[in-house]
């Protein structure tokens, strides 16, 4: 027997910059990254299920299932059984994921998922769990759970888990590229190593970075967008730079490849000029990537919470 679900929500993720250092003993990269949480989201359902059982079935945005993810790599999924074990939690649970966020994007969509999936469980089990041991289940889900639970713009240090809110003025507008052929994140890592420029142990954030988002200099921002794995995502995905530079022609403030990619993100400063971007870049967005697609989305935005 199951319960009503309790929903949580949960945001998409940015990185604004990303400077990756040297791979660790753990096979993880040192990261510095400035993380903006933006308005897509995933929703996850809880229901209790009296037998013990742990199950998820994901819908995408037009509530049809999606087959490819299996149970056994969800991370919503995991989030749960991680929870569960730590709280030696008897009943089990059932997920219901409805998938706005592009899978494989480079957006964080299985960190929200196990963020979400984290608020929604300690609801449907009546858990009273400190935000602290929170994060740190999180931690262990997945590099990126962390900066979905608190959302908004943060520092993310270690492997992008340890995160440190910083202030963000005025909100940032940008017209989202991406396709239906997701990039490896691990396979973008290896072909950063591979092409092999020497990576500091400790790399470290652009202090101007965080002083231009604090004081909303929208022209700073954009020349202090950067992302160390870029140059990787565009060698596996080589239309992605042809997107980029129409981006650029059409009036775009700047642009950057998100995260591991394939997903781009073109600077804007507002509605109209997202409007003028889309239009100019989507044709050539759809002659060299395949299933593209273009949406608008903002930021700072709060991290996992129940609705
Ligand atoms: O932690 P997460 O499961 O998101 O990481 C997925 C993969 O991305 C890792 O297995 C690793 O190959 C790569 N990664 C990395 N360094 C990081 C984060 C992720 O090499 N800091």
């Amino acid at each position: 027997m199951t319960t009503q679900p309790v929903w949580a929500r949960a945001p998409a993720k940015i990185n604004l910059s990303l400077h990756v250092g040297a791979r660790r003993p753990d096979g993880f990269h040192e990261l510095a990254t400035v993380y903006q949480a933006v308005d897509l989201f995933d929703d996850v359902g809880a229901s209790v299920r009296d037998d013990g059982g742990l199950s998820v079935r994901t819908l995408d945005g037009r509530g049809r299932a999606l087959a490819e993810l299996d149970d056994s790599r969800h991370l919503g999924l995991r989030a749960a059984a991680a929870l569960r074990e730590r709280y030696r939690v008897a009943a089990g649970v059932h997920l219901d994921v409805a998938k706005s966020i592009p899978i494989a994007a480079g957006m964080a969509g299985g960190s929200a998922d196990a963020a979400a999936a984290l608020v929604a469980c300690a609801a449907a089990w009546r858990l009273d769990v400190a935000p602290a041991e929170l994060l740190r289940i999180a931690a262990a889900v997945g590099s990126d759970v962390p900066f979905a639970l608190t959302g908004e713009t943060a520092v993310g240090t270690g492997r992008g888990e340890q995160v440190q809110p910083v202030e963000a003025a005025p909100p940032t507008h940008w017209v989202m590229v991406s396709s239906g052929q997701g990039l490896s994140t691990p396979a973008v890592y290896a072909t950063a190593d591979r092409m092999g420029d020497a990576r500091p142990a400790s790399p470290v954030v652009d202090h101007r970075l965080l002083t231009a988002l604090r004081t909303g200099d929208r022209q700073a921002l954009a020349g202090l967008l950067h992302n160390d794995l870029q140059a990787a995502a565009l060698s596996l995905r080589p239309g992605l730079a042809e997107v980029l530079a129409a981006g650029a022609a059409a009036g775009a403030r700047a642009g950057l490849v998100s995260g591991s990619g394939p997903t781009l993100l073109l600077l804007v400063d507002d509605d109209t000029a997202a409007a003028a971007v889309t239009a100019q870049v989507a044709p050539v967005a759809a002659t060299v990537l395949a299933g593209s697609w273009l949406r608008t989305v903002s930021g700072p935005v709060p991290g996992a919470r129940l609705h």
